[in-house]
């Protein structure tokens, strides 16, 4: 699925499922961080028109699941908690190129966000087969599809932007990277956990 070297264990949904006040808090924070990186790709490279317009949409749309998410935290009485830290994601970050060109680095950035968005995306996916509540369960497949939808907007303008990354190669790397790392997780219910 869109690449991924390892699929997560279903067994992981149950996980989830049994603390839905802890997935949905830690999810409405991905949601933001999703929005805040739209942003901020958006602040440093604003000399690409179709980007700035495409991300913009994606921004609101990530804000959009945030609201999503934090009406149904509402609607089943529970309450959204402090912000998660997501170990994963800052494992990502590690891998991610800043020592090299301006163009190096903005062409990792939006591969480093692509990864984030299909491996939401394929969670979301677990969520929506196995998960035994019927409306989470049609929530997580709309997100699924929308999640998908950006993965191929980043890696679109990372192959359109590129001027000195061999984008193919580099995002080969990315999934092999990710394939190891994603092996320490599927243990917590938390999105990336
Ligand atoms: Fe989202
Ligand atoms: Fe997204």
């Amino acid at each position: 699925m869109l690449g991924l070297k390892l699929l997560t264990d279903p067994r992981w949904a149950n996980i989830a499922s049994s603390n839905l006040e802890e997935i949905l808090t830690d999810h409405a924070w991905c949601e933001q961080k999703a929005a805040s990186n739209a942003i901020s790709l958006i602040t440093q490279n604003s000399e690409h028109e179709d980007l700035v317009h495409e991300l913009t949409a994606i921004a609101i749309e990530e804000m959009d699941h945030f609201k999503m998410v934090i009406d149904i935290i509402k609607e089943r009485g529970y309450t959204l908690g402090r912000e998660r830290k997501d170990d994963y994601v800052g494992q990502l970050m590690k891998f991610m190129k800043k020592d090299g060109s301006r163009n190096q680095s903005f062409i990792d950035r939006l591969l480093f966000a692509a990864m984030i968005e299909a491996r939401s995306c394929e969670r979301f996916r677990v969520l929506s087969k196995n998960i035994k509540d019927e409306a989470l369960a049609k929530f997580y497949h709309e997100l699924m599809v929308s999640e998908a939808n950006h993965y191929t907007t980043f890696l679109n303008f990372a192959r359109k932007y590129t001027v000195d990354v061999d984008v193919d190669k580099r995002w080969k790397e990315w999934l092999d990277f990710e394939g190891e790392l994603i092996q320490s997780y599927g243990k917590k219910e938390h999105i990336h956990g």
